[in-house]
C-alpha cells in the first residue's frame, strides 16, 4: 500500500496537495460560501461565546496554535490553546459561554478525550476537528469538522496536520464573515489564498531534491533548533517535533523573540538554525534575529517567500516557497520541515514510520 513509496511518511506528505483540495472543497459551494453541513453555529450562538479552548496534543496541539491566530484575528473572539493532559488539570474557567475546540487525528487520544468530557461537564459547546469517523472524539462532540486526510499510517503525523489548518481557517473565515469582523473582499481574499495552497504545496514538493541534499549534508549533527515570529514560531514547533521523532536528533524551538533571554546562550560556530521567516509584517525584527545567530557563527537555513533574497545576505541556505498570504504560510513553511525531518532520519537509518517508544495513537495517559 505504499504505493512505490519508501515509507508512509513519504507517502503522506506527498498526498497532501490532495488532502488539503478535498478536506477545502467539501466545505465550499458553488458561490465559495461555507458549508458547515450538520453544524449549527449561529449568530447567537457566536455572541454568547466569550472565549474559546483549543485542546490537542501533540502535532494537533501544534495546528491549535496556528488556529489561534486565525481565530483572533478573523473572528475576534479571545482564543486560549492548551496541551490536553494539562487543561484536565488546572480547573479552566470553562462553561456555557465556552467554545471548546478538540483537534485529534486518531480522535483516541485518552488526554484530548478526558479534556472535551471535562469542558462538556462543566457546560462548554464542544467542537472537534477529527481525521477517524466515528471515532470516540467525534461521537461525544456537539458537532465534528471532520479533516478528509485519509488514513494515516505513519507514526508521524504531516497530512493530518495541514488539513486541520485547513479546518481551522475555514472555522475563524466562517465566524468571522458571520459576525462581521472581516470584510467580504478579505473573506474572498482569504478563501482564494486558501484554493491556490494545493497547487503551491506541489511546487515545494517538486523541489524536494534541494531539502534532501541539506539533509544529507547535516544529518550527522546532534542539535537543531527552530526559530520564528508570529505564525511562524508555532511552525516551529511543529518542524522541531517532527524532527526528533523520527530523526532523535534533540532539537528545540522557540519563538525568536526570546532567543536573547537565554537560548542564545547555547549558539555557538556551526550550530544549525532553522529560521523561519514568511511573515511580511515581521521580516525586519526576523531579520535581526537571523543576524544576532549569524553573528554567532551559526549554521542559518533560512525559510522565506520567493523573491524575498535580502534573506540570503545573513542565510547559510535559504529554501523559499511561493508567495502567499502572511496568515496562511503554515501550510507552505511545514512541507520543507516535513521533508527535512525525513530526509534526516532516511540518512540516519531509523524506523521512520515507525519510531522507537511512540505509537500511533495514545490511548494510556
Ligand atoms: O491522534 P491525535 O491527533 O490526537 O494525536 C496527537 C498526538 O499524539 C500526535 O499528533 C503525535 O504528536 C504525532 N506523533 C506527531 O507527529
Amino acid at each position: 500500500e505504499k504505493e512505490g513509496y519508501e515509507h508512509f511518511m513519504l507517502k503522506e506528505i506527498h498526498e497532501q496537495p490532495k488532502a488539503i483540495r478535498e478536506t477545502l472543497m467539501r466545505r465550499l459551494d458553488d458561490d465559495d460560501q461555507i458549508k458547515l453541513d450538520g453544524i449549527s453555529l449561529t449568530l447567537e450562538d457566536l455572541e454568547n461565546f466569550n472565549k474559546i479552548y483549543i485542546v490537542a496534543c501533540g502535532t494537533a496541539y501544534h495546528a491549535g496554535l496556528v488556529g489561534k491566530y486565525a481565530i483572533e484575528k478573523m473572528a475576534r473572539v479571545p482564543v486560549e490553546v492548551d496541551v490536553a493532559s494539562e487543561f484536565r488539570y488546572r480547573d479552566p474557567f470553562v462553561d456555557d459561554k465556552t467554545l471548546f475546540i478538540a483537534i485529534s487525528q486518531s480522535g483516541e487520544t485518552l488526554d484530548t478525550l478526558a479534556a472535551l468530557r471535562e469542558a462538556k461537564r462543566k457546560g462548554a459547546r464542544v467542537l472537534s476537528i477529527v481525521n477517524v469517523v466515528g471515532s470516540s472524539v467525534a461521537r461525544e462532540s456537539d458537532d465534528v469538522f471532520y479533516t478528509w486526510a485519509g488514513p494515516e499510517i505513519a507514526v508521524a503525523s504531516t497530512k493530518a496536520y495541514t488539513t486541520q489548518l485547513v479546518c481551522m481557517y475555514l472555522i475563524a473565515l466562517y465566524m468571522g464573515k458571520l459576525k462581521g469582523t472581516i470584510s467580504k473582499e478579505y473573506y474572498a481574499e482569504m478563501i482564494a489564498e486558501l484554493k491556490a495552497i494545493p497547487e503551491k504545496v506541489e511546487k515545494i514538493i517538486e523541489k524536494a531534491g534541494e531539502v534532501e541534499e541539506l539533509a544529507k549534508f547535516l544529518y550527522n549533527r546532534d542539535q537543531v533548533f527552530f526559530i520564528g515570529r508570529g505564525i511562524d514560531s508555532a511552525v516551529a514547533y511543529e518542524g522541531s517535533l517532527k524532527l526528533k521523532e523520527v530523526s532523535y536528533i534533540n532539537s528545540f524551538a522557540i519563538a525568536a523573540g526570546e532567543l536573547k533571554h537565554g537560548t542564545i546562550a547555547l549558539m555557538e560556530p556551526e550550530t544549525i538554525v532553522i529560521a523561519l521567516a514568511s511573515q511580511d509584517r515581521l521580516f525586519d525584527k526576523m531579520y535581526s534575529n537571523i543576524v544576532e545567530v549569524k553573528a554567532r557563527l551559526a549554521h542559518v537555513v533560512s525559510i522565506a517567500k520567493e523573491g524575498n533574497t535580502k534573506i540570503e545576505q545573513e542565510s547559510t541556505e535559504v529554501i523559499y516557497i511561493p508567495n502567499c498570504a502572511d496568515e496562511v504560510t503554515p501550510l507552505l513553511t511545514v512541507i520543507p520541515l516535513q521533508l527535512f525531518a525525513y530526509y534526516v532520519a532516511r540518512e540516519r537509518d531509523e524506523d521512520i514510520d515507525k519510531p522507537r517508544n511512540l505509537a500511533k495513537s495514545v490511548t494510556v495517559e
